[in-house]
């Protein structure tokens, strides 16, 4: 519910301007006191007067019209609000957010608040598939945004894609989720791990994999916009640490395994995202390895196994691990989960559509110790870290912080 929650509501100019009414209806239904703010594109759609009525507010559109009180009504308006939420956003206004425009009342209010800004975009398919759109989404996201949607399915313009704004009920659970988890992890030491290793052959070559680490950094800092202190122990990634994280950058499993081991006894919870490597090159030649040999075969040592560790040593702290499969994802992850003495399991299949290395998207399953399996959708990797850490906020919640 969302009682006593000040909401900002900003639409912008998409066909779906009309779906806002019903969402703000929702978010007073639910308790939020909401007040709105139109873009002169979404007026052209839906009258401000719609809006106010219902909201009993008038409505945020002139930039440059006088507040009561001589106060700047942006930076008024910004002030003391508990959420953002941008629905529809146009690829425009997606575009103006991503670039720091300020330009009309909507974009001004944007960068002018500190709370969290949550955007459900709503276009043509082609519109969102473009490349510039893309770059301002994961530019949005990388600064902290949360998404919901676009949803796939017939559009306005009488195609079927992704573009459709996610239902107004989505788009408010959505809304109660963020705000649920405003601090939840504050008071709390959460260690992570991230991205790939590399193990050296030779003084240039390494054995290394896929991953790119983003689900690990997305992890981190969701953690870190919920409270904790956290320290991410990253492989190779080209990936800048999140604000407020503390990094520790490492490159082989060895390595991966002591700087977590080192810090793991203080931990609350140790959530490890890595794909380190299982095994190693049994030598690294001293001198670049040259070529002519016909055949050249290489004898692999296993690497310490980093959570199996954890879960032998195991004390209060909450331990997740990412299980990728290829086959049986529900059987295999339970059985790593049981292995390992883990608390929970997010267990992924690689190569399926959109999830898995590399991607912005994730489709994960969340299985616990009580071997429970819950399916979430294809979601982007910032809400499956705050899927994740809902989980590990509701384990630890049943446990003393440390003092
Ligand atoms: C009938 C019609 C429907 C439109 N629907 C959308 C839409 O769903 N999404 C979108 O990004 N733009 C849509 N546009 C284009 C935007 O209105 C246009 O890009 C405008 O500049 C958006 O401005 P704003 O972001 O300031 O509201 C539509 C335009 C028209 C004429």
């Amino acid at each position: 519910m969302l009682e006593g929650k000040r909401i900002l509501l900003g639409v912008s100019g998409s066909i779906a301007a009309y779906k806002a009414v019903e969402l703000l209806r929702e978010l007073i239904r639910r308790g939020a006191e909401v007040r709105c703010a139109m873009t002169g594109g979404a007026g052209r759609f839906v009258a401000p007067l719609t809006f106010q009525t219902l909201s009993r507010k008038p409505v945020l559109t002139d930039l440059y019209a006088q507040e009561e009180g001589g106060q700047i009504a942006h930076i008024a308006a910004a002030e003391g609000a508990d959420l953002l939420v941008v629905a529809p956003a146009t690829a425009n206004t997606l575009a103006r957010f991503a670039h720091g425009l300020a330009d009309d009342f909507l974009t001004n209010l944007y960068l002018a608040t500190r709370c969290p800004v949550l955007v459900a975009p709503a276009m043509d398919a082609e519109m969102w598939r473009h490349a510039a759109t893309q770059a301002n989404v994961a530019t949005l996201r990388q600064r902290g945004v949360h998404f919901v949607g676009p949803a796939s399915g017939e559009l306005a313009s009488g195609l079927t894609g992704p573009g459709r704004l996610a239902e107004p009920a989505e788009i408010a659970a959505a809304v109660e989720a963020i705000l649920g988890r405003a601090r939840d992890l504050a008071g709390r030491y959460l260690l992570m791990t991230a991205g790939p290793t590399y193990e050296p052959l030779d003084p240039v070559r390494f054995v290394g994999n896929r991953s790119s680490g983003r689900m690990g950094f997305a992890l981190a800092e969701a953690a870190a916009a919920r409270g904790a202190r956290v320290t991410l122990v990253s492989g190779p990634t080209h990936l800048a640490p999140p604000a407020g994280v503390e990094c520790v950058r490492v490159e082989t499993t060895q390595e991966m395994y002591e700087a977590v081991l080192a810090r793991a006894a203080e931990a609350d919870a140790v959530i490890k995202a890595a794909a380190p490597a299982d095994y190693r090159p049994s030598t690294v030649a001293p001198a670049k390895i040259k070529k002519g040999r016909e055949v050249l075969s290489m004898e692999l040592t296993p690497t310490p196994d980093i959570l199996g560790e954890l879960g032998r040593r195991k004390g209060a702290a909450v331990l997740v691990g990412f299980a990728a499969e290829t086959e049986d994802l529900v059987a295999n992850a339970r059985e790593k989960l049981r292995k390992k003495n883990l608390d929970l399991v997010v267990a992924n299949e690689v190569g399926a559509q959109g999830a898995g290395f590399g991607t912005d998207t994730n489709r994960v399953t969340l299985i616990g110790a009580d071997g429970d399996a819950e399916s979430l959708p294809l979601l982007s990797k910032q809400e499956v870290a705050h899927r994740v850490l809902d989980r590990v906020a509701r384990l630890l919640a049943a446990r003393p912080a440390r003092p």
